[in-house]
């Protein structure tokens, strides 16, 4: 495995690669993270992750500085994964002195986590692409856990003819549900026990089998009323690709999803209705 922090040391890199599969990470690796690295490997036999915890998209009093990194462990993880190549670029690899552009995909950025969170699909958009452009991998692997960030960057590829295939991988969790989360990590013990009432509220509304999308957005916030912890940011039921709001669950099926505060930490979770 080769580790490197130039964009010039990626691009020689990837002049004797046939094909590659790209994994982006914040680093703090988990099981989430070595799940997308692994189908990359097996589905395209060299694969690449980059380790870069982006200024661009956490907002002023968002948690940049506080961020948890991990550099000699999630190294000695992505080894084991037998992960080709990793890029750990400065901060001023990716944004030189001058450097002023900013990619803003539109509509689907401006829900959900958008509205919570302005200015963040801009810096994931803009780092991303850039991201593709150092790379210029075959295949590039996100979470479905991060439902909203998978479809801006469906999006950013589809409206910019950018040629590679994103793929969306699973939701990994722990035993009691919990996605996992570079972010649990902030949690204290209690916490981290009331943290599951995310995944409680998203199964019991798919459980319903309620089709009336009020209906599920109710059950789901019902559910998290229950936690005194919990505080709801929002819930939504909307179309998987456009992110917009739905009355009736009809043949595209639905994107459920929740951010909640649990005490301090903010966490996010999802599930699809086929
Ligand atoms: P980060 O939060 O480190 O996540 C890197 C990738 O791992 C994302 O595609 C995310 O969706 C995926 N991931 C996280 N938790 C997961 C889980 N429990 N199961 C499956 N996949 C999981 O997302 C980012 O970094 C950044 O925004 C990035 C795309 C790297 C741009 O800076």
């Amino acid at each position: 495995m080769r580790v490197i922090s130039t964009i010039a040391e990626v691009r020689a890199a990837r002049m004797a690669m046939p094909m590659l599969g790209l994994v982006p990470t914040m680093g703090f690796l988990h099981p989430g993270h070595l799940s997308l690295v692994k189908r990359a490997k097996s589905e395209c036999g060299l694969v690449a992750a980059s380790i870069f915890v982006n200024p661009t998209q956490f907002g002023p009093n968002e948690d940049f500085g506080r961020y948890p990194r991990a550099r000699e462990r999630d190294l000695a993880l992505l080894e084991a994964e037998d992960c080709d190549l990793v890029f750990t670029p400065d901060v001023t690899e990716i944004y030189p002195a001058g450097f002023d552009a900013r990619i803003d995909i539109g509509g689907v950025t401006e829900g959900l986590e958008g509205a919570v969170r302005p200015g963040h699909f801009t810096g994931v958009a803009t780092v991303v692409a850039k991201l593709f452009n150092i790379f210029q991998p075959t295949r590039a692997y996100f979470g479905q856990k991060d439902a909203q960030q998978c479809a801006v960057i469906r999006k950013l590829v589809r409206d910019l003819d950018m040629p590679l295939e994103v793929v969306v991988c699973e939701t990994v969790r722990e035993v009691d549900g919990l996605a996992m989360s570079s972010r649990n990590a902030y949690l204290s013990p209690a916490e981290r026990a009331k943290a599951t009432i995310l995944i409680r509220a998203l199964r019991a509304a798919a459980a319903s089998g309620d089709r009336d999308a009020e209906a599920l957005r109710r059950l789901m916030r019902d559910t998290i009323h229950t936690e005194p912890l919990a505080q709801l940011d929002y819930v939504s039921v909307a179309d998987p690709d456009t992110l917009e709001e739905l009355n009736h669950l009809g043949e595209g099926g639905a994107l459920l999803s929740l951010a909640v505060r649990v005490s301090g930490t903010r966490l996010i979770d999802n599930l699809i209705i086929p």
